[in-house]
């Protein structure tokens, strides 16, 4: 067995006896280091924002804002760690609360340690070249009183400045550390294995504990419903498992990979994934949430997986035994289940590069343009036949049944029919025939099935071009549309 150890404001940290299910925030506060605030304990308000050194993404080490609500203690060992009490140099103020105090960014200040490490993290990126890129900086960050054009302004000011301090030494002296961990607490556990070979060997071993990476939806399981996960099995230590392959033709995308990795590398061969990630969650969210976590978690609502079918991915099944394939189209058994079998992780996603004949786009409706949850989300691919007529389509919703599913009665009535107006609106009521979408919170059954008619008719007139409300190129609103 293990202590847990990281650095937290450049001091070597034991935090000593505590439950694995102990968050970083809750660590912090009832250590007397209160600087950083708790709000909704859910990683919505961005208050308890803190910033973790990571010493392995794509394009070298980088300062990642997350939100420490949702950090269990021992998914930081090895790692280092700053908050806003780590900030100043010799009583002098760092970049990031200057310009929130020279622009009057805070009234009660409840919000502005979360604040200042969110704009922490945009001192030291190198690609905030954007406003629309600050403001999706900001975005998981809520105030409730100053009003956010200074903290917006702030920002902008602050965007990639790089300063010359002992951050950005950090970041040029970090290599990858020692992650690995058995760590035990009573009757709870938390290993963190650092090779496939030790990860098989650590499902027979416990082969009910739960699997972690990235822990933002399995950690509200303890913060908002207050249950205990006893064994808890991270997947963070494995390099296997994390980055991306990018091939001409398709593109192998390892489960643990960063969502916030995956909208940079995307930008250019993926554009409708990393256009749909830009409406997916706060940066803080991205920067601990895995595109495996995402799926694994078979949520119907969950945005990634319509816009993987459409394209046609498939997720690799591993085991001690060996890989398997599972078209993402079986991969959802139902309400929150996978065909993941005992002994198995999903160890990867591939996802084929549709050629310039394909006509995709996806769509993402939600009350609210960031930082929201779907009510429909769709997702749609289309080849037709040298006539003008449907040779293939696919046609993925979520928010309209138990998982992520094709519309497969309205596909093939669409099959071998010219793309028209009149073809479409024919088939739409085909659509009730594939969901009967139920009512909730965030939407009506009959709103989720209008929704459903009218992206697919929004989609048809995308591809063909016919004028309608237009938007910015760049992405500006939750309806999420290809570039093509
Ligand atoms: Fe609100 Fe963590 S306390 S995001
Ligand atoms: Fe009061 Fe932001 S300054 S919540």
């Amino acid at each position: 067995m293990s202590a847990i150890r990281f650095m937290l404001n450049g001091q070597v940290v034991e935090p000593g006896h505590y439950s694995p299910n102990t968050t970083l925030l809750q660590f912090l506060r009832s250590s007397g280091r209160c600087g950083t605030k708790e709000g909704c304990a859910e990683g919505d308000c961005g208050a308890c924002s803190v910033a973790i050194l990571d010493s392995s993404p794509p394009d070298g080490a980088t300062w990642r804002a997350v939100n420490s609500c949702l950090l269990f203690l021992p998914m930081l060992h090895g790692k280092e760690i700053v908050t806003v009490e780590g900030l100043t140099d010799g009583g002098e103020l760092h970049p990031a609360q200057k310009e929130l105090v020279d622009r009057m960014g805070s009234q009660c200040g409840y919000c502005t340690p979360g604040i200042v490490m969110s704009l922490f993290e945009a001192c030291y990126r190198e690609d905030l070249n954007e406003h629309w890129k600050v403001d999706d900086q900001l975005c998981g960050n809520l105030c409730r009183c100053t009003g956010y054009q200074p903290i917006r302004e702030a920002g902008r000011a602050l965007a990639s400045i790089q300063p010359d301090d002992r951050f950005r030494d950090a970041l040029l002296t970090s290599r990858p550390t020692e992650t690995r961990l058995t760590y035990q607490h009573e009757s709870q556990s938390y290993l963190c294995p650092g090779t496939l070979e030790e990860l098989w060997d650590a499902i027979d071993g416990a082969p009910q504990a739960r699997l972690i990476a990235g822990g933002t939806d399995l950690a509200l399981l303890v913060t908002k419903r207050f249950e205990e996960l006893p064994e808890l099995l991270s997947l963070e230590g494995i390099p296997a498992l994390r980055g991306v392959r990018i091939g001409t033709d398709k593109w192998s995308i390892g489960a643990t990979t960063l969502l916030s990795d995956l909208e940079t590398q995307a930008a250019d061969g993926l554009p409708l994934i990393a256009r749909m990630l830009r409406f997916f969650a706060s940066r803080q969210i991205k920067n601990r949430a895995t595109l495996g976590g995402n799926l694994c978690n078979a949520s119907p609502i969950g945005d990634m997986a319509p816009v993987l079918m459409a394209l046609g991915a498939e997720v690799i099944l591993s085991s001690r035994q060996g890989d398997r394939r599972v078209h993402l189209d079986e991969f959802f058994l139902g309400y929150r289940e996978t065909a993941i079998a005992a002994g198995e992780i999903l160890s990867s996603v591939e996802v084929p590069v549709l050629g310039p004949e394909w006509k995709i786009g996806a769509y993402k409706v939600s009350k609210r343009r960031e930082l929201d949850i779907s009510a429909v989300c769709a997702a749609f691919a289309l080849l037709l036949d040298e006539e003008g007529c449907v040779a293939k389509i696919r046609l993925c919703y979520g928010g309209m049944a138990a998982t992520t599913k094709r519309a497969q009665v309205t596909e093939d009535a669409l099959l071998g029919k010219r793309w028209s107006l009149e073809t479409v609106e024919q088939v739409l009521p085909e659509l009730s025939n594939d969901f009967s979408p139920i009512d909730d919170h965030r939407g009506s059954g009959w709103y989720r099935a209008t929704l459903a008619r009218n992206l697919l008719i929004g989609f048809f007139l995308e591809t063909e071009g016919t004028p309608f409300q237009s938007l910015p190129a760049r992405p500006s609103s939750t309806l999420v549309l290809a570039e093509r």
